[in-house]
C-alpha cells in the first residue's frame, strides 16, 4: 500500500492523538498556587487575597481600571448586562454566530437578544447591519471577539455612540487580543471573559468582568453579591483574621446573583496568567505557520485577521470553496468528508458549532424560562419570530457549512509544538492532493 494512501482508506495516519499536547497545562506553579491557598485556609470571599491579586493582575493585562472574578464567563457577561442597566424587555444586539452563552447572558437578565449576521471572513458581527437591527427597545450591543479575533470595535462604537447605546464586549475567547493596539476588555463600557478549561487562560471554570467605570464596577460587584450594598471603599476594610465576616451590609437592593469565584480558582488563574503572554505568542506563531502552508492550497482560506487587529487564535477556523477547489460536492457534504478524512489522519478537526444562535430552540421556541419569559416582555411574538428566521443570517449559515475548526478544545492550537502544526499542514496537503476522493467519502456516508 502506498504511503500516500489516505488513512480513511487504510493508509498510514500522519499523526496520532499522543503526538498532541492536551489542555490546560498544569505545572509546578499552579500546584504551588493551589497549595498556598490550602495552607492559608482562606478558600473564598470577594475580597480574599488571591481573588483581589488576580483581579489587579488581570486588569493590568486588559488595560482596565477594574476587574472582578466571577464563577464563569457566562456570569461575567450577565454581570455586565445587569450593570449597564439592561432591564426586562430591553433588547441587546448580539452576533448570530457565537457560543450560546452570549444570548443566554442577555436572556437570563430579562433582556431579549436581537441578532445581526456576521462577516464571513472573520465570523464577527457585521457593523454594516447594526442600524437595521436597532429599535426603540435596543439598549446595548454585545459584539463577540470570536475565536480570539477582535470585532470591528471602532465601527460598532461609532454607531452605539450615535444611538445612545452601551457596548459590552464578549471577550470570552480573546484574552490579550488587541484592536488598534488596545487590549480587548477595555474597548466598551464593560466586558466578560471566560476562564473555562478550554480557554487560553484557564481556571477550570471561571470568568472576569472588566470595566474602566467606577460606577459600573460598583454596580457589578453588587450584582455579583446578591444585589447587596457593597460600597467599593469597603473592600479595603478586609480583615484576614476574620475572612468570612466581611464588611458588606446584608441588605439587598435589587435582584442580584451569587456569582463570586473562589480562592483556588483565583490562585490557579494567577499562575496561568503569568504564562499567558508567552503562550499567546506561541499560539500566534503556530497560526502563522499553519496559515502560510494552507494558503498554498486551492480553494482553502486560512483565518482572516484584519490588519488593525491581533488575534490570539483561541480557535482556528479554515474555510473552503468547493468550486474553487474543483470538487463537485455541496459545502456541507464536503465539510463532512473533509472532517472524516482529516480525523483519520490524526488531525483534530471539529465543527465546534453547527447552529446560528437564533436557530437554537432556546431562542426560536420563544418559550424562555416559562410563560414566554423574557420574550413576553418584548416585541410581539410575530415580530420576534420574523427577526429570528434563519433566512436573515445567510452568512452565518454559509460560514458554518463551508468551514471546519482545526484543533479541538482538549488539544488546541495554543498547546501544540511547531512539529505538530507542521503535521497538520502535511495531513491537510495529503488529503487535499486527493480531494477527488472526498466525493467518494461523502457518497459512502450519505
Ligand atoms: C463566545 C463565548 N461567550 C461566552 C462563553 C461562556 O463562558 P463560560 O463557559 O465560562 O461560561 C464562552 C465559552 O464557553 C464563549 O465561547
Amino acid at each position: 500500500m502506498s504511503a500516500k494512501e489516505l488513512a480513511i482508506f487504510g493508509g498510514t495516519a500522519v499523526l496520532t492523538t499522543e503526538d498532541h499536547r492536551t489542555w490546560p497545562q498544569v505545572g509546578d506553579e499552579e500546584r504551588a498556587a493551589v497549595m498556598r491557598v490550602l495552607d492559608r485556609g482562606v478558600l473564598s470571599g470577594g475580597d480574599a487575597p488571591e481573588a483581589r491579586a488576580f483581579e489587579r493582575e488581570f486588569a493590568a493585562h486588559a488595560g482596565t481600571k477594574h476587574a472582578l472574578l466571577t464563577h464563569s464567563g457566562t456570569s461575567a457577561l450577565q454581570v455586565a448586562v445587569a450593570a449597564v442597566g439592561v432591564e426586562a424587555g430591553d433588547e441587546v444586539i448580539v452576533p448570530s454566530y457565537s457560543f450560546v452563552a452570549t444570548a443566554l447572558a442577555v436572556m437570563s437578565q430579562g433582556g431579549i437578544p436581537r441578532f445581526v449576521d456576521v462577516k464571513e471572513d472573520t465570523g464577527n458581527m457585521d457593523p454594516a447591519l447594526l442600524e437595521a437591527a436597532i429599535g426603540e427597545r435596543t439598549r446595548a450591543i454585545m459584539p463577540v471577539h470570536v475565536h480570539g479575533c477582535p470585532a470591528d470595535m471602532a465601527a460598532i462604537r461609532a454607531i452605539a455612540d450615535a444611538r445612545g447605546l452601551v457596548v459590552i464586549e464578549d471577550a470570552a475567547q480573546a484574552h490579550l487580543a488587541t484592536y488598534q493596539g488596545e487590549p480587548v476588555g477595555s474597548l466598551g463600557a464593560a466586558a466578560g471573559f471566560s476562564l473555562q478549561s478550554s480557554k487560553n487562560l484557564s481556571a477550570g471554570e471561571g470568568g472576569v468582568f472588566t470595566t474602566n467605570d467606577d460606577d459600573l464596577m460598583e454596580r457589578a460587584n453588587q450584582v455579583r453579591n446578591f444585589g447587596q450594598d457593597i460600597p467599593l471603599a469597603s473592600r479595603d476594610g478586609y480583615d484576614p483574621t476574620r475572612p468570612l465576616d466581611g464588611s458588606r451590609a446584608h441588605v439587598s437592593l435589587f435582584p442580584g446573583h451569587m456569582f463570586r469565584g473562589n480562592e483556588m480558582m483565583a490562585a490557579f488563574a494567577r499562575a496561568q496568567l503569568a504564562k499567558l503572554p508567552e503562550r499567546t505568542a506561541a499560539s500566534q506563531a503556530n497560526a502563522r505557520r499553519l496559515s502560510e502552508a494552507l494558503a498554498e492550497l486551492p480553494g482553502i482560506t486560512p483565518p482572516h485577521v484584519p490588519e488593525d487587529r491581533q488575534s490570539v487564535f483561541h480557535k482556528y477556523r479554515v474555510r473552503f470553496d468547493a468550486q474553487a477547489a474543483g470538487i463537485d460536492l455541496p459545502a456541507r457534504a464536503l465539510r463532512g468528508a473533509l472532517k472524516d478524512a482529516l480525523n483519520a489522519e490524526g488531525v483534530n478537526a471539529v465543527l465546534w458549532q453547527d447552529h446560528s444562535l437564533p436557530e437554537h430552540p432556546l431562542v426560536s421556541k420563544l418559550e424562555g424560562y416559562g410563560h414566554g419569559w423574557p420574550f413576553s416582555a418584548g416585541a410581539s411574538p410575530d415580530a420576534l419570530r420574523a427577526s429570528y428566521a434563519s433566512a436573515n443570517f445567510p452568512r452565518t449559515r454559509a460560514l458554518l457549512d463551508s468551514s471546519i475548526v482545526l484543533f479541538s478544545q482538549t488539544r488546541p492550537l495554543i498547546a501544540q509544538t511547531a512539529e505538530v502544526v507542521d503535521r497538520y499542514a502535511e495531513a491537510f496537503r495529503k488529503v487535499w492532493a486527493q480531494r477527488d476522493r472526498l466525493v467518494e467519502i461523502a457518497h459512502a456516508t450519505s
